[in-house]
Parts: structure tokens; C-alpha cells; sequence
């Protein structure tokens, strides 16, 4: 089938370019896009076109780090600091999603905002809970969408109403990965929450699935100075948060998704680029959470993939266009207070992130 639109047409083809296509044609074959083109080809000239006038077609959006379950939260609650803002608002928040009728109300508004607001492509996480990760998989398929979803793991330093019992998670897990395989757009992803809320033997085991089934992961990594810090207290054998998921087999078997990279050792990056993992700047949750500010240009310098998310609910709203823009906004602070090193991310850079 053959869909032809008509408008100003912008992508990128790297992160330094835009290519704008005043006046021109798309033209979309079985729901790939075969050509832009100024001119229509005579084999199309009796075909059907949809007119935008001068409006812009872009590409969709993509959001590569969210959390579903804090859409109900998205913007209120920030007077305070990564760990407090988790333990004190989010933690008892997430807790609401052992109720279905609670999960379906929330995933089902989520869903149609990020439609509303031209995301189609997603990395999110959900919360503990089994039946409410499977319904936000199930609805992103039956809409058409394209993510990766994961069942969140936490099973240390978490309210006993949010904290699994380590066995029992990785049999959740295991069976949430078995059952949503072979899905044409939506795929399962492992998601240890970060480092701090998850044993040891809980990273092994989640390893193991890894392997086994061939999926990724998603997780936080220094996203603050005293998540850092705390993580490499408990992880006493690992020399970088990174390396607690490199040494467990978790970046050796799918995509990997890693929210924040603020604060990155040598070893981390290293770990990074070896496996080609992508890298998450969430420019609204950071200044909310009062986190840092990502190094983007010195990252994607040094040749890491950078990527961008709103992390609703640190995030206020589900809208990536804004993140391009607070992308660019805090890149000049960053230049400005530290100049060694960082240079400001330019809108094309920021674009590029968001859609490519
Ligand atoms: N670190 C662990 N959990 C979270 C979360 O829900 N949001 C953010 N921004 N950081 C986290
Ligand atoms: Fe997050």
C-alpha cells in the first residue's frame, strides 16, 4: 500500500544536520518511507495525496525513558532529593498499581497522551506488579506501538509494600519475558531499578534471563552523586555501577538503556561504548530531582549514544518536543558554569536525539 503526504518534511541525517524538504512528498510504501521527493514521480502522479499545506512532518518521537506508573505524578512532589523523592511520594505512588482498575485508568490515559503528543516509540518502565506490566504490553501492541516494557525488580532498601522477595521476582520475571517474546513491535526489557534496590543474587539471576532469552536491559545509572556513592557501598567487589551490570551478564544480549549517566567513571563509559549501550538524557526530571546535569556533548564526543526521555513522573509531562528544548537550555548552563569540556547541544543535536 502506498500513502503519500504532502508539507515541509524535516528529519535528521546526523546530529548536526536537519534536512527541511519545503513543498515536497513522502512517500510511505507498506509503512516505510521510500523517497522524499520535491518533485512526484510520474508512477505516483494518479495516486492519492494528503496535503498539509506548509505544516511540518516530522518523525515520531521517541521517549527512551519513562515510567508508565508515575504518569499519575508527573510534575507535583518536587521539593526534594532523588532518595526522599522516591521513599516519601513515588515508592507508595507506584504501590497503587496491585490494583487493576487503578493500573488500567492510568496506562489507558498514559498511552493516549504519548499518541496525542507524537510519541510512537517508548522504553518504559512499569512497577513490581505482573498484571499491570502485562496490560500496558498488551496496550501498546493493540495500538501499534513501538517499545520496550519491563516489570520492575526491587528487592532491597524498598517499602515492604514494594519490595519482592528475591526468588519470587525472578520467577515474575522470567515468566513476564517468556510470555511477551515474539511480539512484532513490543518487546519485553529487564529492569532492575537501580542498583540500591537490587541484590546481588537479584542482578545474577536476571543475568541468567538475560542469556537465556536474549533481552536487554534498562536501568538508572549514576544518576546523582549519593546514588553513586551509595551503590558502590553496597556493590563492594564492582569498581563502577556499570561494571555490576557488565560482570552479570546483562549488556552482552539485547539493547541496553541506561537513564541519566551524570556522573560516569572512565570504566563506565568504557563499559558503554564496548557494548554499544545507549545513554538516556531526561533534561526535566535532572532539574527537578535536583540530579546534575548530563555532560551530552562531552559524552557523544568521547562517542557514546545519547538519547533522549522525559522520565515522567521526575518528568511533568510526556511531551519529548519539550525535552528538546530544555535539552538545549540546560546544555548552555552546563557550558556556561563548566566551561572544560561541555559545549552547548544545538537544536539539531537535541532533534536528532529525540527522534533518531
Ligand atoms: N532511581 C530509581 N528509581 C527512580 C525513579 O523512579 N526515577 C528516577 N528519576 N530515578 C530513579
Ligand atoms: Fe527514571
Amino acid at each position: 500500500m502506498t500513502n503519500i503526504y504532502k508539507g515541509t518534511i524535516i528529519y535528521s541525517v546526523n546530529r548536526e544536520t536537519l534536512s527541511v524538504n519545503e513543498d515536497s512528498y513522502l512517500i510511505v510504501e507498506d509503512g516505510f518511507v521510500k523517497e522524499i521527493t520535491g518533485i512526484l514521480p510520474e508512477e505516483y502522479k494518479t495516486a492519492e495525496v494528503t496535503d498539509y499545506g506548509k505544516k511540518l512532518i516530522i518523525p515520531a518521537f521517541s521517549d527512551l525513558h519513562i515510567h508508565a506508573a508515575q504518569y499519575v505524578q508527573r510534575g507535583i512532589g518536587m521539593d526534594k532529593l532523588l532518595f526522599d523523592w522516591l521513599n516519601d511520594y513515588t515508592f507508595p505512588q507506584e504501590s497503587n498499581f496491585k490494583d487493576m482498575t487503578y493500573a488500567k485508568t492510568i496506562y489507558d490515559q498514559l498511552v493516549n497522551d504519548m499518541i496525542k503528543h507524537g510519541t510512537f516509540h517508548a522504553s518504559l518502565f512499569t512497577t513490581i506488579h505482573y498484571d499491570a506490566s502485562d496490560y500496558l504490553f498488551q496496550k501498546f501492541n493493540e495500538k501499534g506501538l513501538y517499545g520496550y516494557i519491563g516489570k520492575v525488580n526491587m528487592d532491597m532498601n524498598s517499602p515492604e509494600f514494594l519490595c519482592e522477595d528475591t526468588e519470587e521476582s525472578l520467577r515474575e520475571t522470567e515468566r513476564f519475558v517468556k510470555e511477551h517474546l515474539g511480539y512484532r513491535t513490543v518487546k519485553p526489557i529487564l529492569t532492575p531499578r537501580f542498583a540500591p534496590t537490587c541484590s546481588e543474587k537479584l542482578i545474577r539471576g536476571l543475568g541468567e534471563i538475560a542469556g537465556k532469552y536474549h533481552v536487554g536491559l534498562q536501568t538508572h545509572l549514576v544518576e546523582s552523586i549519593a546514588e553513586k556513592e551509595w551503590t558502590l557501598e553496597l556493590f563492594k567487589n564492582y569498581r563502577a555501577d556499570g561494571e555490576i551490570y557488565e560482570k552479570n551478564g546483562l549488556v552482552q544480549n539485547g539493547p541496553v538503556i541506561f537513564a541519566h549517566v551524570i556522573f560516569p567513571s572512565e570504566l563506565d563509559k568504557e563499559i558503554l561504548k564496548k557494548y554499544h549501550c545507549v545513554s538516556v538524557h531526561c533534561p526535566e526530571a535532572t532539574n527537578n530531582i535536583i540530579a546534575g546535569i548530563m555532560p551530552v556533548h562531552a559524552l557523544q564526543d568521547e562517542g557514546l549514544d545519547v538519547a533522549i526521555g522525559t522520565d515522567v513522573g521526575g518528568g511533568s509531562s510526556v511531551q519529548v518536543y519539550r525535552q528538546i528544548a530544555r535539552a538545549a537550555r540546560l546544555s548552555k548552563l552546563k557550558e556556561f558554569y563548566e566551561p572544560e569540556g561541555n559545549k552547548q547541544v544545538l537544536f539539531a543535536n537535541a532533534f536528532y536525539m529525540a527522534t533518531k
